[in-house]
């Protein structure tokens, strides 16, 4: 399992290199990364969190399977906007409803060094456009009212000294 880094890690806020290589380093990376996001119960990781600064993230949501992004950008977003309640292993035990596009239209390539194009809706919409915020150092909290993401952050805070 890889270490997850935590708010305040500096590689968090960083912007992301594109990949240029796809080869076995990058295939055992993502597979490191699909175990990772298991055994912490998340359903998306991106490069950063675990200290790659490299274009590149996966998600496994219910009712599919695990998905790898290299390079991915979004190409379209649908004019309906809706909220969802979203967490990030990098912020563990915080959560908050962000509102984003409902559906979204991205191009990336696959772990073989394929351009691929995908429509997505609902969960898996939503944890996309968490990951490539990740890509651009951008965290789900960004997105909330500076009071809102205040509160949430000292919640954070607390939680994480009462753990040491
Ligand atoms: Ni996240």
């Amino acid at each position: 399992m890889l270490e997850i880094l935590t708010l305040g890690n500096d590689v968090l806020r960083k912007k992301c290199a594109t990949v240029a290589a796809f080869d076995k380093k990058l295939e055992d990376l993502v597979i490191a990364m699909i175990d990772t996001m298991h055994i912490g119960d998340g359903i998306g990781l991106a490069g950063p969190q675990v200290g790659v600064e490299k274009r590149i993230f996966v998600c496994h949501v219910p009712d599919d399977e695990p998905r790898v992004f290299i390079n991915p950008e979004i190409i379209g977003t649908s004019q309906e906007i809706s909220p969802y309640e979203e967490g990030c292993l990098s912020i563990p035990g915080v959560y908050s409803e962000v509102m984003r596009p409902r559906a979204v239209t991205i191009q990336a390539w696959s772990l073989k060094g394929r351009p691929f194009k995908m429509e997505a809706d609902g969960i898996i919409a939503r944890v996309i456009q968490h990951e490539i915020d990740h890509l651009r150092g951008i965290l789900f909290i960004d997105h909330l009212p500076e009071k809102k993401r205040l509160r949430l952050v000292s919640q954070y805070e607390k939680r994480q000294s009462k753990k040491k």
